[in-house]
C-alpha cells in the first residue's frame, strides 16, 4: 500500500508509531509537508517515506490513499485536486465540511475524480449508528463536549470565562453545531461528525463545557431516531503533543488505513 498524509504533527506522527506497532506500515509513504518545513519533516520521517511540498507532487506519486490530519486550512487547499485525480482521501478535519460552499466543491470533485471523501469518526464512537438510523428519521441529536479548562485555551471560550481560575464546571457555547463550527472551528470537528452523521448542521444541538472537575476529553452524544436511540459516554485521553487533539482520533486513523488492507473488516 501507498499511503498519503497531509500533516505531520501530534496526529501524523502518532498514526505512523500505531501502524508500526501494528505491524502495519505501508510499504510506501509520502507525506505532503508545508512549504518550507520539507527538511524538517524528513528528518523526522527518518527514512520511513518521502516528503513533497505541493498537492501535485503528492497526486503525481499516487498514493493509494491519502490520510488528512493538518486542518481547515488544508482541506480547502489540498483534497479538492486529490479528489479530482480519483485518490481516496479520509479526513480528520471534518469541521472544515461546516463551510457548505466547500463541502460542495468537495463532493464534486470526488464525483468527478471517481474517488471517495471518507469522514473518520475521530475522537468518537457512535457514528455508524447515528449514521445508520438515519433514515428511520432522527428526532433529536445532543452532543456535549466537555474538556479540561486549558484544553480551551486559545478559543473564544477565553474572552467570558477566566480559564485558570475556574472551580466548577462551566458551559460557555450552546448552540447549533454550524454555530459550533463557525465559533470554535479548533474544536469544531466532533461537532461537525455528529451533524453530518445524523441531524445535519442547523439540527444538531450543541454544548462547550470547560470543567475544571475532569482529566480527560469528554464526548456526549444522545440521539433520538424512529428506529432507536442511544447515549453515548466516551472518555478521551488527550494527545500529550496537542492537548486539543484526542488519542483515539489517531486510532480512528489507524482503523481506515489498517482496513484497506484487511479481507475482514470491522
Ligand atoms: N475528527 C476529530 O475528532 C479530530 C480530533 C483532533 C484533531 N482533528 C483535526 O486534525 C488536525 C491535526 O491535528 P494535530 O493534533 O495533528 O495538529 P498539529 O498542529 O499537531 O499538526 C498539524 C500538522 O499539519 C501541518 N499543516 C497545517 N496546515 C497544512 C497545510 N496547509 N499543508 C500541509 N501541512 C499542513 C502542520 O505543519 C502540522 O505539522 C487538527 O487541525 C484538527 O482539524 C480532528
Amino acid at each position: 500500500m501507498h499511503l498519503g498524509l497531509i500533516g505531520f504533527g501530534a496526529i501524523g506522527q502518532a498514526l505512523l508509531a500505531v501502524l508500526a506497532r501494528e505491524g502495519a506500515m505501508p510499504e510506501a509513504l509520502t507525506v505532503l509537508a508545508r512549504p518550507g518545513s520539507e527538511a524538517r519533516v524528513q528528518a523526522a520521517l527518518a527514512g520511513r517515506g518521502a516528503v513533497v511540498a505541493r498537492v501535485a507532487a503528492l497526486a503525481d506519486a499516487r498514493p493509494d490513499l491519502v490520510v488528512e490530519a493538518a486542518g481547515h486550512g488544508a482541506v480547502a487547499e489540498h483534497l479538492p485536486e486529490l479528489l479530482g485525480a480519483g485518490i481516496e482521501c479520509v479526513l480528520a478535519s471534518v469541521g472544515a465540511l461546516a463551510d457548505a460552499a466547500l463541502a460542495a466543491r468537495l463532493e464534486a470533485a470526488a464525483q468527478a475524480g471517481g474517488a471517495r471523501l471518507v469522514v473518520s469518526p475521530g475522537a468518537i464512537g457512535g457514528v455508524d449508528l447515528l449514521a445508520a438510523l438515519r433514515p428511520s428519521g432522527i428526532e433529536a441529536v445532543r452532543y456535549t463536549g466537555r474538556k479540561p479548562p486549558l484544553a480551551w485555551a486559545g478559543s473564544p471560550a477565553e474572552a467570558v470565562l477566566d480559564l485558570r481560575a475556574l472551580d466548577a464546571a462551566a458551559t460557555f457555547f450552546t448552540g447549533s453545531a454550524r454555530a459550533a463550527a463557525r465559533d470554535y472551528p479548533k474544536n469544531a470537528n466532533v461537532a461537525a461528525t455528529v451533524a453530518l452523521a445524523g441531524a445535519g448542521f442547523d439540527a444538531t444541538q450543541v454544548a462547550l463545557v470547560a470543567d475544571p472537575g475532569v482529566r480527560r476529553n469528554i464526548h456526549e452524544i444522545s440521539v433520538q431516531a424512529g428506529a432507536g436511540a442511544f447515549d453515548i459516554r466516551i472518555e478521551g485521553v488527550a494527545s500529550p503533543d496537542n492537548p486539543r487533539t484526542s488519542l483515539a482520533t489517531v486510532h480512528a486513523l489507524a482503523r481506515e488505513v489498517m482496513n484497506r488492507r484487511r479481507a475482514l473488516v470491522v
